[in-house]
């Protein structure tokens, strides 16, 4: 079977590219296209093209995993040269999601039609490489420098309504399916065949691209250099639409394809598209049969309105699920409702969302304090107090109400899920859904398996992410997970460091150069040393004395420092800005001293090093003890949950 179909309609040929599961341009397809628009071309009896996807959607782009190989056939950009010239008119069709080179594909064609429910975007940039058959050339052409910028670099999608509005499709058809948008394409072409409407190319439209001044690329550069520190494609994507502004079309449209192979031969290109597949990996579960189904997720219960009840709250409520958020007492209720009403405030004045967006999303959010009232939604998620006794009191409770099938969820960091699972009567349905703070931004969803939770219940859990738009991870139930049990290993190779020598505030540094967004001292000072100390207190009796143990964090606490909120912790701060305090030096100068370790310069170089080996040793326990499926879920953790470079890799490809 062909991976593009041919079947001809009175003098209209349709072409249907047909390669699931999402129609990628890959080698076949380029060369079938190729022989097709020969065909066409030459055969008299056609007098024009309509260019579609089979099944859901049009082409969503070139065939990533291609990219690492060497390839014998036509070159890259040979089909889209082929459609740009061709003799008859062709008519793009769109649906589904035209990406990358599959909208690459569509502005060679002479014009486009969109079912409205169509999604375009170039986010070749994602995946490490910038658009490379023209995109860059074209899509400013149509949109403008301003948009396009916004639109390549970021890689953004626009719906097919502000396609349209940008002239990006000429027509919208009405319907939802493949048939109707068929239908559409051939009435749409017969139309340019009757009417003798020109082979329209955009390449030719030059409008949008003359006159611009050069100030437009320098200052956009220089708005969003902290965002791509690090990054190759962003850079190149605004040289390429420079050089549209600036250079004849065969000059410019021949340095995009240079930039874009720069980028594709860069270890960087690697690493973002190996995380493009962990993410879709780390989202199989493994050991469970394909035919148990995720149910989708239509009503949520939050326990807890505190710091993490708010922001999953808003999470479900943004993605249109309704949410009943149950607290202890109305005083608390009111006052989660007030933070949650206070962040979306700040979103609307920031410009993030609009007044109707954020009030549609907070109409969603109801609350109460009967459990009787949360019985009838399809899951609950527990953000209580992490105290043991309170979460088996809820869970009691969660018991005795929800309906048969739900999902009994928590949100617990560091609990044992079996034994908050052992306060139902139901421990099938029990599953830990940890978020992350703040929970309504931070996109990863680690979901943990309780020693008795079903299939379905992991099903449905891990499923969930989609529906709220974060990437969903699955770890055992083992102390801290994956991520807080990493987390650890990088923090006590750090509290090491600042023994043998360096300082919080130079291993802060060094963490940040390397690429993470924040270093572990302004971190742990940010969310509170007490926590931690409180836990260590507890752990001491389990302690393994034969283990190095630092001795820094407890003596930071027991001055009283307890971070950002009693204005000193690792730093001194100034509201929210943290100073290096010579205090701090000291302290740990005598702990050195106390522990009989010399102190010594360390590079920057070492303690990085020290901490990526330290972090990579701990994710390949967690992979060997069997609480992560594979490695590639350590890495989807700390990219999407605690923003370690996507660039790297993930700790994969640092290690
Ligand atoms: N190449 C190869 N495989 C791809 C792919 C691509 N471009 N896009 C998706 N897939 C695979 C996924 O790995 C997944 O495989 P699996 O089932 O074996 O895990 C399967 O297709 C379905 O993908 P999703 O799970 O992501 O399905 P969704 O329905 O959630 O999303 C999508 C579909 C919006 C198309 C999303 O997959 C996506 O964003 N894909 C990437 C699009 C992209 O980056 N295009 C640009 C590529 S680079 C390019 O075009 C260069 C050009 O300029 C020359
Ligand atoms: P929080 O202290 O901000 O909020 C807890 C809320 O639970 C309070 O509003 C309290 O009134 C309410 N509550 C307490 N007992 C209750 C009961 N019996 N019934 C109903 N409501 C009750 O705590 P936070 O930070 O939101 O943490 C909640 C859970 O999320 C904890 O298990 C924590 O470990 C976990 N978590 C916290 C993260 C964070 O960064 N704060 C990150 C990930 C998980």
């Amino acid at each position: 079977m062909s991976s593009v179909n041919y079947r001809r309609e009175g003098d209209i040929a349709i072409l249907i590219v047909d390669n699931p599961p999402v129609n990628a341009l890959s080698m076949a397809v380029r060369v079938a296209l190729l022989d097709l628009i020969e065909k066409t071309d030459t055969d008299p009896e056609v007098k024009g093209v309509v260019l579609i996807g089979a099944g859901k959607t049009f082409v969503a782009g070139a065939d990533i995993r291609e990219f690492g190989k060497k390839l014998e056939g036509p070159s890259g950009r040979a089909p889209y040269e082929a459609i740009e010239a061709s003799k008859r008119p062709v008519i793009a069709a769109l649906h589904g999601t035209a990406l990358g080179g599959g909208l690459e594909l569509a502005l060679t064609a002479h014009y486009r039609v969109a079912l409205p429910s169509t999604r375009i975007g170039l986010p070749e940039a994602l995946v490490g490489v910038l658009p490379g058959a023209g995109g860059t050339q074209r899509l400013p052409r149509l949109v403008g420098v301003e948009i396009a910028l916004d639109l390549i670099t970021n890689g953004k999608h626009i719906d097919a309504k502000n396609a349209l509005q940008h002239g990006v499709v000429d027509e919208l058809v009405d319907g939802t399916d493949f048939d109707a948008l068929l239908r559409g394409a051939l009435a749409f072409a017969r139309n340019v065949v009757a009417e003798k409407l020109p082979l329209k190319r955009v390449r030719d439209l030059n409008e949008k691209v003359t006159g611009i001044d050069s100030a437009v690329f320098a200052k956009y550069r220089e708005a969003n250099a902290k965002k791509w520190k690090g990054l190759l494609a962003p850079w190149k994507i605004v040289d390429c639409i420079e050089a549209a502004c600036t250079k004849p079309w065969d000059q410019a449209y021949a340095f995009e394809e240079r930039s874009f192979n720069e980028c594709k031969d860069s270890p960087q290109r690697a690493a973002l598209s190996y995380i493009f597949f962990a993410e879709r990996e780390a989202a199989k579960i493994a050991g469970i049969s394909p035919e148990v189904k995720a149910q989708p997720v239509k009503s949520v219960a939050i326990v807890g309105a505190g710091t993490m009840g708010g922001g999953i709250a808003m999470a479900f409520a943004n993605n249109g699920i309704p949410v009943k958020q149950l607290e202890a007492s109305p005083e608390a209720l009111e006052r989660g409702r007030g933070i949650i009403k206070q962040n979306y405030d700040t979103s609307v004045a920031r410009g993030s969302m609009s007044q109707s967006k954020a009030d549609e999303a907070m109409s969603r959010i109801s609350g109460t304090l009967s459990y009787e009232e949360i019985g009838a939604c399809d899951m609950v998620i527990e953000a209580v107090f992490e105290e043991m006794s309170i979460k088996k009191e809820v869970f009691g409770k969660l018991d005795k109400v929800m309906k048969p099938g739900a999902i009994l969820a928590t949100n617990t960091s560091t609990l044992d899920i079996d034994q908050i699972a052992s306060a139902t009567q139901r421990p099938e349905a029990v599953v830990g859904t940890h978020f992350f703070s703040p929970a309504n931004v931070m996109k990863l969803l680690e979901c943990v398996r309780g020693g008795k939770s079903s299939a379905q219940t992991l099903a449905t859990a891990m499923g969930l992410a989609k529906q709220i738009s974060k990437v969903a991870v699955l770890a055992g139930n083992c102390d801290g997970f994956i991520g807080n049990r990493i987390l650890g290993a990088y923090g006590r190779q750090a509290d090491f460091l600042l023994e043998e020598g360096a300082t919080p505030w130079q291993v802060d540094e060094a963490l940040k150069a390397f690429g993470l967004p924040m270093g572990i001292y302004l971190m742990r000072d940010m969310a509170g040393l007490d926590i931690g100390w409180r836990v260590r207190k507890y752990r001491e009796q389990f302690r393994d004395k034969s283990l190095r143990h630092s001795l820094v964090a407890d003596r930071i606490c027991e001055q009283g420092r307890y971070g950002q909120k009693t204005g000193a912790g690792y730093y001194k701060y100034d509201g929210r800005n943290a100073t290096p305090d010579p205090a701090i030096e000291q302290l740990i100068v005598e702990a050195s001293r106390e522990l009989g370790i010399e102190r010594k310069p360390i590079s920057d170089q070492e303690i990085v090093n020290r901490i990526i080996i330290a972090m990579v040793n701990e994710g390949a326990r967690i992979v060997g003890e069997g609480y992560a499926a594979r490695a590639a879920d350590i890495d989807v953790t700390y990219v999407y949950g605690y923003g370690f470079p996507r660039y790297e890799g993930g700790l994969s490809g640092s290690g």
